[in-house]
């Protein structure tokens, strides 16, 4: 028997490579650690970028797309600190800068000023680069020896491609060739912070060019006002209050799943409020920044699943369904990272008991909407992890639980809600928006409007989301 094949038909090395393969020097440890931090650098840049820019990043979709992209480059974080933790005796070095090219390289995506700019940074120089590190590992270690970091490079790229994929399309759309030619010496900055660094892998010979930073020359500030684009018309409307016609038992079932469509989408402000916090935070263990940003892409999901359940009623929100930002307007302006994570403690907490999100998935299975039934039953599932979150990571700085929750509450109370300012100041009307969104949901049901429902007009002038007198979302 040749002693590179094997013994019988079954595959050998429990099918994770050949023999031959297997024979290959490869990687050493140290030489593995050393790229592995690379790409463990790569990720928590890229997560910071995606983070830092959502909340002023006027279009919804990319808004959604760095929403997702942040907490998938959180996950490879994790797993990589994991396995350099395998490898290593702490001190890991993980917090250590592995290239000032690489931090110059990274700096200049997370200044960089206009979207343009920062989409292409991001999806056609650092993903690509990042794409190319991690194949080129799988291709020089030995897959039995390091088996474990193979596959957390395999996760990692199947992730990093489907990335790109979304990347490059919107690179495609956004960038046109005009751009493209204005930005061609910032991109050849780019390229020379990576061959400084000798590639993002540090394999390559590094060149000794001098660099200067364009846009990171001066120190990076989070913008915490929310942009939109042109399908919110309408951002500081809050003319119709959904909860209180949700918790109201005069009216039906039906009905309700449109304003929990409208609740669900508004939660768009609470990726923009949770950036603000996941970026003006420092200093926590790196599992708050997974945690944290695990419940932002839960909350552009939730404001995604609203997005579909309009659709699938023929409903065209942008026209008739008035999303505002007022929530993470005032949060972000008025309100103390800490004091903000307060106030979503607070809500999150009470959306718990009965008027919460079983609540919620009840009115979703009665009003024989298997859409927004579905959605809601996920929705409650995703809130017990954030009510885990929270207590995880804003509840254990308090001795006493109940004196968190008070601290939440003050802080809600404290934000102001300038709802007749804004009007004095023409920046809405707080139209009633609910009569004529009702109607095109009962022509699609062929039904005729019940003229109570109809004729529903509460807003947050007097009562806040949480039914509480007076001025809220998650
Ligand atoms: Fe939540
Ligand atoms: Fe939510």
């Amino acid at each position: 028997m040749k002693t590179d094949q094997s013994f019988s038909q079954v595959p050998s090395l429990a099918g994770i490579t050949s023999i031959k393969d297997a024979m290959k020097p490869g990687l050493s440890v140290d030489e593995c650690v050393r790229r592995l931090k690379r790409y463990h650098y790569a990720f928590k840049r890229l997560h910071q970028i995606f983070t830092a820019r959502i909340t002023a990043e006027p279009l919804y979709e990319l808004k959604m797309g760095f929403s997702f992209h942040a907490y998938v480059c959180a996950e490879h974080v994790t797993a990589l600190r994991k396995r350099v933790a395998e490898m290593r005796e702490p001190p890991l070095g993980l917090e250590a800068v592995p290239a000032p090219g690489l931090e110059i390289f990274f700096d200049e995506l997370l200044g960089a000023p206009t979207t343009e700019e920062l989409i292409t940074g991001l999806y056609a120089k650092a993903l690509p680069a990042l794409k190319e590190a991690l194949e080129r590992h799988l291709e020089h270690t030995n897959h039995l020896a390091d088996h474990p970091s193979v596959r957390v490079c395999r996760f990692a790229l199947l992730e990093v491609v489907d990335m790109l994929q979304f990347g490059n399309q919107t690179v495609a759309t956004l960038a046109d060739k005009a751009t493209n030619e204005k930005m061609a010496e910032w991109l050849a900055l780019l390229n020379e912070c990576l061959a400084a660094a000798g590639g993002l892998d540090g394999t390559q010979k590094a060149s000794d060019r001098t660099l200067t930073g364009r846009y990171s020359s001066k120190p990076y500030k989070f913008d915490g006002i929310p942009k939109r684009d042109q399908r919110f018309p309408d951002p500081y409307n809050m003319g119709v209050n959904a909860e209180v016609f949700l918790y109201d038992e005069k009216f039906r079932p039906e009905p309700k799943t449109l304003m929990m469509f409208y609740k669900r989408l508004r939660e768009v402000d609470v990726p923009e409020m949770m950036a603000s916090i996941i970026s003006e935070t420092a200093g926590k263990p790196w599992d708050y920044y997974r945690d944290m940003s695990r419940q932002l892409w839960d909350e552009a999901r939730h404001a995604m699943m609203g997005e579909v359940g309009f659709a699938n009623l023929n409903i065209d929100w942008p026209k008739q369904v008035m999303i505002n930002f007022t929530w993470s307007l005032a949060l972000n302006t008025q309100l103390k990272p800490l004091e903000r994570h307060a106030v979503l403690y607070f809500i999150e907490q009470g959306l718990m008991p009965k008027t919460g999100k079983r609540f919620e998935w009840e009115v979703g299975r009665a009003s024989n909407n298997p859409l927004s039934t579905l959605f809601q039953d996920y929705d409650w599932a995703d809130e017990v992890l954030h009510a885990r979150i929270g207590r995880d990571w804003y509840l254990k700085d308090f001795d006493d639980p109940q004196q968190a929750v008070r601290y939440g509450d003050e802080c809600w109370s404290r934000v102001l809600m300038n709802w007749e300012r804004w009007r004095q100041e023409g920046l809405t009307q707080h139209r009633n928006w609910w009569p004529d969104v009702y109607r095109q949901a009962c022509r699609h049901w062929g039904i005729d409007p019940d003229p109570k429902v109809l004729a529903y007009s509460t807003t947050y002038q007097t009562v806040r989301a949480d039914l509480k007198e007076l001025t809220g979302s998650a």
